[in-house]
């Protein structure tokens, strides 16, 4: 089998982590969420938490020194040998070249970046109404995505909470900081020929069915 080697790209609440899920359970990936991970850090109070939470409460990026190594050492690991979902990683210029530059060490190259495109008034729309369990970060949405049990997760039943940073204030702001500093990844990508665009207003079954479709024609161009 060819190895997958996926990026998920686009704006705070375009639905990445809701295709992830969805892609984890065709493929068998090893995902890594940079935002979950950096979360859990926070929750643990680990050195990595401490030097996070700041920036991620103001909804700025965390230092790409900080972030690259993180990544790198799951990129470079046993289980993702054949594999990988990254979600929210790369988010700069610099972490991109990271990335590549670890890739080509290993003697392995990206499949593709998705990038799941959604306008900005959905991202309010979306990130004001999505709701978290506690335990592990399920995902749902009071109006498009709402749990069987009104406040708890259908999945473990924990409670669910909504995210520090899906205040509207601080949402505007990422979104900021996603035109200035992310953007700029798309033109990257797209030149490199590894963009591939995914409309991110369709219902997550119609975004999910038309990326399995790119990835299927990808993997029978590559096995050509
Ligand atoms: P991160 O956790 O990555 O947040 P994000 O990129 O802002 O994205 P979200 O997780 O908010 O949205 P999503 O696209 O996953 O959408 P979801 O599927 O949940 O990062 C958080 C912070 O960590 C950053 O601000 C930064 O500080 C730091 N960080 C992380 N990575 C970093 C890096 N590489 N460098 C530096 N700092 C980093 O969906 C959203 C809602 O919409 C849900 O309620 C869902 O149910 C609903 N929904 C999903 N799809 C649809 C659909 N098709 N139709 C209708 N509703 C939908
Ligand atoms: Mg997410």
């Amino acid at each position: 089998m060819t190895e997958l080697n996926l990026i998920l790209l686009g704006p705070p609440g375009a639905g990445k982590g809701t295709q992830a899920e969805r892609l984890v359970s065709d493929f068998g990936l090893p995902y890594y969420a940079t935002g979950d991970i950096l979360r859990a850090a926070v929750k643990e109070e680990s050195e990595l938490g401490q030097e996070a939470r700041a920036y991620m409460d103001r909804g700025d990026l965390v230092p790409d020194d900080l972030i690259c190594r993180v990544v790198v050492e799951r990129v470079d690991s046993p289980e993702a040998r054949d594999g990988f979902l990254l979600d929210g990683f790369p988010r700069t210029i610099p972490q991109a070249d990271t990335l590549a530059e670890a890739l080509e060490n290993l003697d392995r190259r990206l499949t593709a970046t998705l990038l799941i495109d959604v306008s900005d008034e959905e991202v309010i729309r979306r990130l004001s109404g999505r709701r978290v369990c506690k335990e592990k970060g399920h995902t749902y949405h009071l109006i498009f995505d709402p749990p069987k049990n009104e406040g708890f997760c259908d999945q473990d039943g924990s409670p669910l909470v909504q995210r520090d940073d899906d205040r509207e204030e601080t949402v505007r702001h990422r979104l900021k900081v996603f035109h200035d500093q992310t953007k700029p990844l798309i033109e990257h990508y797209e030149k490199r020929g590894l963009l591939r665009r995914f409309d991110g207003s369709r219902s997550p079954d119609e975004v999910h069915g038309h990326i399995r479709a790119t990835l299927a024609t990808l993997r029978l161009e590559e096995e050509l």
